[in-house]
């Protein structure tokens, strides 16, 4: 605490993002959803390419050429397309130009249970906030979602932590009963879920899609996230883009991303790979009696059951393994596994096996 922090620094409750490991540090890190397989070849060989004299100028301040090409991956106009430094920063550009403000507002939707940037940025901007709890199996509460009063809804589906695919017509659902006001949905993860809201877009000018480039693309420390919507839904976050930075994507992001968003053929099959070891470490983590969620992501949302969830994650931790532990009301006895290689989740079953075993020390 300083005497030099205002009112909202001191009052934040900062998100917390899953530990990094020290520099030199041997870890299978299984904490924070990243793809752990290499770029495309193409992706590295553009880095090559790349004019270091071009960086004495600012970048071109929309990502132009990543938009026409991600417009053209995604069957919409450039002009529905926007891209920012991570999908973090769409989403908080998103909700200051969307969700009012104020203590008169009325309040944002979000599921209790869900990407905990939400409540942060709702803070930070001072959006009141009406939090859904989800169904007693973790899915979210359509009918909630519709019935109650609100100034937007925000959720990401598949949903995180729990991994849980929302399917499309319950989505619809909830567009349909809040013509008036904009519904966020944050497909971080869509690639491994097989369906995509942005199919709707024709037909709600309220639907803004999230998306990055972090997950599917191998690419989360490249910083690349877009939201694709109406044009006038676009428009809205430039004018926010533009009263807080211009050039929130650098020149070298915008090179290697405008190459990778047309990398579908490699996405498809990486993410295949992924699915395939995802969908083995559940069937092996459920006969060993632990309770996994059915996930269309690439981690699992898993308790278990017999062991505190904390003690294990402690004591995977203790064996080089990372894994995330939210100590939060209703999940508290679930680990957030990242999908690693086969060789990496090899290693967590075996660490698991001796865990359960007592054999930890
Ligand atoms: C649901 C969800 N949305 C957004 C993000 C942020 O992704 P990015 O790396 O594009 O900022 C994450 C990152 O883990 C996430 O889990």
């Amino acid at each position: 605490m300083s005497r030099f922090w205002n009112e909202k620094t001191r009052n934040i409750e900062p998100y917390v993002a899953g530990e990094q490991p020290k520099p030199g540090q041997k870890i299978i890190k299984l904490n924070t959803n990243e793809n752990p397989y290499p770029v495309s070849p193409k992706v590295r060989e553009v880095l090559d390419q790349v004019d270091i004299g071009n960086l004495a100028r600012y970048p071109e301040t929309s990502s132009r050429i990543v938009r026409e090409e991600l417009a053209k991956v995604l069957g919409v106009k450039p002009g529905q397309v926007f891209c920012g430094n991570g999908s973090d920063e769409v989403l908080a550009f998103s909700f200051q130009a969307f969700f009012e403000s104020g203590k008169d507002a009325k309040p944002l939707l979000i599921p209790d249970i869900s990407y905990s940037f939400y409540p942060v940025y709702a803070e930070l901007y001072d959006i009141p906030l009406k939090k859904i709890p989800l169904l007693p199996d973790f899915s979210i509460d359509v009918e909630a979602f519709c019935k109650e009063e609100q100034g937007g809804v925000a959720f990401a589906n598949p949903n995180a932590p729990t991994s849980l695919l929302l399917d499309l017509s319950d989505v619809e659902k909830i567009l349909k009963a809040n013509p008036d006001h904009v519904v966020l949905v944050d497909e971080a993860y869509a690639a491994f879920s097989g369906q995509t809201a942005r199919d709707l877009l024709p037909k709600y000018p309220n639907l803004l899609v999230t998306g990055t480039l972090s997950k599917s693309h191998s690419l989360a420390g490249l910083r690349l996230g877009f939201a694709v919507g109406s044009e006038e839904l676009i428009e809205g976050l430039c004018r926010i883009r533009d009263s807080f930075n211009s050039y929130p994507v650098d020149t070298i992001a915008q090179k290697i991303a405008s190459v990778a968003v047309c990398e579908n053929e490699w996405v498809e099959e990486n993410t295949k790979k992924i699915c395939a070891t995802r969908d083995r470490i559940a069937s092996a983590l459920s006969e060993k009696g632990w309770d996994v969620l059915t996930s269309k992501t690439n981690f699992l949302f898993a308790s278990p059951v017999k062991m505190s969830a904390e003690s294990v994650y402690t004591k995977l931790r203790g064996k080089g393994i990372l894994v995330r532990y939210f100590n939060k009301p209703r999940i508290n006895q679930y680990l957030r596994i990242t999908i690693g290689t086969d060789e990496e989740m090899d290693a967590f079953l075996r660490a698991v096996e001796e865990i359960m075993e007592g054999k930890d020390a």
